[in-house]
């Protein structure tokens, strides 16, 4: 698969890197802010889950006249430095994270708690759907108590089955709970299957599309030439993740030692049969990792 082909078939991933955006997903904030002015009146903002960085490259841009420290970015993973954001390495879901971000302000509260954050997906659904929802919880317990009165979170979520249960939980705190999708965000990890609660537990909550009808559609290729636009040039990442969780499985591709997923079509009836332990589930995360989708990974065959 030659380089360009991505930049084909994902069209934000494309614009991100030639619009110097760290990653796609800058779009679905700015999109999001298009649609609710986000960052109106935001002085200090909390970007939960932050790495490669480019929800804090538009915290930033948009807020950054506040001086250093009024965005503060927080991930398991090492960010490149960012003008005007305070970075904290750790994982959202532990107490002493947690306290960190809370002492960070010492006392003045944050306008806006924005967290993106998603694990290294499984490819199974129920695992995946109820890891990204501890996220979405790590992140609330912490916007409980950095968030002024009546400021506003925004939180990835991945609408699958029990998401009910979640805009409850967030109902708890905030008077207003919406789910809007921007255009820029796919639809391929929409569960049809979503919202199984039924009686009073069921909490319907308002549901918006933002970003322009005449804007690109994610889900879509379109061809490197875009209508309109100027001829195509190959741009490459602007910020590779400077240490990635996947670094070892490149090193190991590169070398042709990474492991290969059997499948039964491949191997003979009989040997299988044979097998006197069962087969290893190979190791696929670098294959599944979500940031690859965001930040090209740069480990050719
Ligand atoms: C989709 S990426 C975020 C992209 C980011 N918003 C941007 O615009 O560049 C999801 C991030 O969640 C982070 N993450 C996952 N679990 C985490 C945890 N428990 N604590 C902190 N960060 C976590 C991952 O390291 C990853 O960088």
């Amino acid at each position: 698969m030659g380089r360009t082909s991505k930049d084909k078939r994902d069209v934000y991933y494309r614009l991100a890197k030639e619009n110097g955006w760290r990653a796609r997903s800058a779009f679905k904030l700015l999109q999001l802010d298009k649609e609710f002015q986000l960052f109106q009146g935001v002085t200090r903002a909390v970007d939960l889950c932050a790495a490669p960085g480019s929800w804090s490259q538009v915290l930033s841009q948009k807020i950054g006249g506040q001086g250093s420290g009024h965005v503060v970015a927080v991930d398991l993973q090492a960010m490149a430095p960012l003008p005007g954001v305070v970075q904290i390495q750790g994982d959202i879901t532990q107490l002493s994270t947690a306290k960190e971000i809370i002492q960070h302000f010492k006392g003045c509260p944050a306008d806006l708690v924005v967290c993106d954050g998603a694990p290294d997906v499984t490819g199974l659904h129920d695992v995946d759907e109820y890891m990204q929802a501890q996220l979405l919880l790590a992140a609330l317990n912490i916007a409980t108590h950095v968030l002024k009165p009546g400021g506003c979170f925004v939180a990835k979520i991945f609408r699958g089955r029990d998401v009910t249960l979640l805009y409850s939980q967030l109902r708890v705190f905030f008077s207003s709970v919406l789910c809007a999708k921007p255009r820029s965000s796919r639809n391929s990890s929409i569960d049809p299957d979503f919202n199984q609660l039924d009686g009073p537990t069921r909490i319907i909550v308002p549901f918006v599309t933002c970003g322009d009808l005449s804007s690109y559609d994610s889900d879509r290729s379109y061809p490197l030439d875009l209508e309109g636009g100027s001829e195509y040039k190959y741009t490459p990442p602007t910020q590779p993740p400077i240490s990635p969780p996947y670094q070892e499985a490149c090193t190991l591709k590169k070398k042709g030692q990474l492991a290969k997923e059997i499948r039964p079509q491949d191997c003979p009836i009989s040997r299988v049969d044979t097998f006197p332990q069962p087969l290893v589930t190979p190791q696929r995360h670098s294959l599944l990792a979500p940031e690859m989708e965001d930040n090209e990974m740069s480990c050719s065959p």
